[in-house]
Parts: C-alpha cells; sequence; structure tokens
C-alpha cells in the first residue's frame, strides 16, 4: 500500500530554506493537492519525494519502506510536469513506452501496457503520431500516460494543466478524478487553480514560504482557514481582508473596529491581552449581506456577472482595500453606485497580528 510519510523534510539551497522542516502523511488512494504562491516551494516538495532532489535533512518513506536515499525509478512513483518533457523524436507509443524500455520490460508486456493505457487515455489513435503533430491537451494526456504506464504506487503531477486553455482544462479535471478513480493509486497535485482542488482534493496541503500551513478537507480549510496564508489561499474570489484594531473582547466575542471607525461584532474567543492591538478583519465575498446601515460599503469601480451570481467591487473608503461582494446574478447595480453591507458575527474571521485565527465561539 502506497502511504506516503515524510518527517522533517527539509531543503536548503546554499543559505537558503527553501522547505523548512515538514511533516506530513498521505494515506493510500488518497488524493492531494498542494497550494499556495509561487515559489513557496512546491515543486521542491515534490521532486524530494520524487527522488529528483536530496534531502538536506529529514526522512521520506513510501508504503511503509524509507526511500529518503532510494534511486527516483525504484520509489514506485512518478511524475508528470507542467512542461510535457515529451521526446520529439519518438511516436506516441514510443514515448508512452519509453519507462518500460528503460526498465527493459518483455517487448509483448510492454506492448500490451500502451495499448491499456492509450484506451484508458483516449489516445489510442494517436500512437503513431510524433509530439509536435499534437495539440496541448493531448500532449499532455500523452505525459500523463507515460507516468502512469509503469503502474506507479504514488502518481506526483506538478501543475498539471497549466498550459492548456480553459475548456480543455475542465475536461482534464474531471479525466483526473477518472483516472484517480480508476487507478487507486496515491495522487499528489500541485495547482494554482481554485476550482481543480477544490473539486479534485480529498485533502489540501497550503504552502507559504517553505512551510506547509494547514492541511485538512477543502470545505474544512474554506469554512476555517488556520491563519492569513490559507485566507489568501482558498477561495476565488478571495476572502476580504480589513486592518481592523481590537476594541473589546468578552465571552460573547470581540468589537473590532474598522480604520474609518465603524464597529464591528465577531463571534471569535480574543483573550482580554489582545485588546488596543492590530489584527485582520476577514469576510468572504458571499457573507457581505445588503444593509443600508451596514459598515461595509463605497462605491462599486467594478461589477462582474457571471449569471448566476455577480461580483461587486467596492471601492477604498478610509484606507481600507477594495472590498468585493457576491450579489444575485439579475441585482441592477450602476457603476458608481454606492452599496452598503453588513456580516454576521458568525461570517466574520479574524486574525490576530502573528497572522493566527481567533477561533470561533461555539455555538
Ligand atoms: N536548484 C535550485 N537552486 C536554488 N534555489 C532553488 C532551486 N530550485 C528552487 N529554488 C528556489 O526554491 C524556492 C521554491 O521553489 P519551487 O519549489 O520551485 O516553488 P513553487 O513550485 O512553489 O513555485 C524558490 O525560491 C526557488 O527560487
Ligand atoms: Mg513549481
Amino acid at each position: 500500500m502506497a502511504r506516503v510519510e515524510i518527517a522533517g523534510l527539509t531543503k536548503r539551497f546554499g543559505d537558503v530554506t527553501v522547505l523548512h522542516p515538514a511533516d506530513l502523511a498521505i494515506d493510500h488512494g488518497e488524493f492531494v493537492v498542494v497550494m499556495g504562491p509561487s515559489g513557496c516551494g512546491k515543486s521542491t516538495l515534490l521532486r524530494l519525494l520524487a527522488g529528483l532532489e536530496e534531502p538536506s535533512a529529514g526522512r521520506v518513506a513510501i508504503g511503509g519502506h524509507d526511500v529518503t536515499h532510494v534511486a527516483p525509478a525504484e520509489r514506485g512513483v512518478a511524475m508528470v510536469f507542467q512542461s510535457y518533457a515529451l521526446y520529439p523524436h519518438l511516436t506516441v507509443a514510443g514515448n508512452i513506452a519509453f519507462p518500460l524500455t528503460v526498465a527493459k520490460r518483455p517487448k509483448r508486456e510492454a506492448a500490451e501496457r500502451v495499448a491499456a493505457v492509450a484506451q484508458a487515455l483516449d489516445l489510442t489513435a494517436l500512437l503513431d503520431r510524433r509530439p509536435r503533430a499534437l495539440s496541448g491537451g493531448q500532449r499532455q494526456r500523452v505525459s500523463i500516460a507515460r507516468a502512469i504506464v509503469r503502474e506507479p504506487q504514488v502518481l506526483l503531477l506538478d501543475e498539471p494543466l497549466s498550459n492548456l486553455d480553459s475548456a480543455l482544462r475542465v475536461r482534464m479535471r474531471h479525466e483526473f478524478a477518472r483516472l484517480h478513480q480508476q487507478l487507486g493509486s496515491t495522487m499528489i497535485y500541485v495547482t494554482h487553480d481554485q476550482l481543480e482542488a477544490m473539486t479534485l482534493a480529498n485533502r489540501i496541503v497550503v504552502m507559504a514560504e517553505g512551510r506547509i500551513e494547514q492541511v485538512g478537507a477543502p470545505m474544512a480549510l474554506y469554512a476555517r482557514p488556520a491563519n492569513l496564508a490559507v485566507a489568501r489561499a482558498i477561495g476565488s474570489p478571495a476572502m476580504n481582508l480589513l486592518p481592523v484594531t481590537i476594541d473589546a473582547a468578552d465571552a460573547w466575542g470581540a468589537t473590532v473596529r474598522l480604520p474609518d471607525g465603524d464597529a464591528v461584532r465577531i463571534a471569535a474567543r480574543v483573550p482580554g491581552e489582545a485588546i488596543g492591538s492590530p489584527a485582520t478583519l476577514g469576510i468572504r465575498p458571499e457573507h457581505l449581506r445588503v444593509d443600508a446601515a451596514g459598515p461595509f460599503g463605497g462605491a462599486v469601480e467594478l461589477f462582474e456577472r457571471l449569471g448566476p451570481l455577480s461580483f461587486a467591487h467596492l471601492g477604498a473608503r478610509g484606507g481600507t482595500d477594495t472590498v468585493v461582494a457576491q450579489l444575485p446574478g439579475d441585482r441592477a447595480v450602476t457603476l458608481g453606485e454606492t452599496l452598503r453591507f453588513a456580516v454576521a458575527p458568525g461570517d466574520a474571521h479574524l486574525f490576530g497580528a502573528d497572522g493566527r485565527a481567533f477561533s470561533p465561539l461555539s455555538p
């Protein structure tokens, strides 16, 4: 069984630590999505799992075996890269068969495996073509076929769809869901795409600046980001984050003050010592409710209609950033119009000066 475990896994390039000691356990057959801003160490983590990079410290175990010093080809792991990295002089069949050729598998067995994988990825009609005669989506399917032809226990995918157009991304997203069901292998998938992460993942790992910030089910991270890095990473449009000062805190919650003086109630457990400290108020766009007397508002600078719903971008007021609010799709709005919103105390998030979320008051 291909359980993947890392313990204290660390990577430094010279003086720069790009992966701080990381611990993570991924169950057999899980689909884990890794998210985080560019440069936060996602590819480095995958390359360490694949054995393409030597760790500075820590251990990697796959299927219960310590593989920290095992060669990439011996780990039962395959990796799909953002750049498909196909061999231009080989046909599709030759590309898919390549790992079997290297492993010196018998020709007959190799041909059977290539045929089966080509079938699964709808490539049978293309087996004699060369990569340059394929579309982007077809090339990516070939690179996936090549990765799974040796039936890896663990499939690592590093932003595999980021070079494809949006319609193809949606189709390939469905392909990955199907492939995961079909193969039952453990998948670790890096993406920037919110929809890919939310729909494909059993669990999401959020990274920032070389650290794992939070690990959890997509909706758990969406509902309760543990800190600002996770609040920024999960959700599109992103959570509104507004600078506030903590004014009062008691057993029933806290009161914070916006830069322009308006007070907002939050159902969060805030210690008395935090009164007077700066903090960050977080509100998802769908939690802002139209309320003429509400504390949030401004002139509509941009209005996006998506069909079933719309997003109003409100201009800065009193030094706060732009606020994005979700509205019904058919709501009439004129540019420049002033809209005001309120938030229910239980829907607001509060992050302390250290970026960590104050825990919610249990209802
Ligand atoms: N071979 C290398 N030598 C030096 N620095 C590197 C090397 N590979 C990656 N880095 C640095 O490590 C950090 C993390 O990179 P990477 O894992 O590629 O991030 P991500 O995939 O999240 O965008 C970046 O700052 C990058 O510049
Ligand atoms: Mg990367």
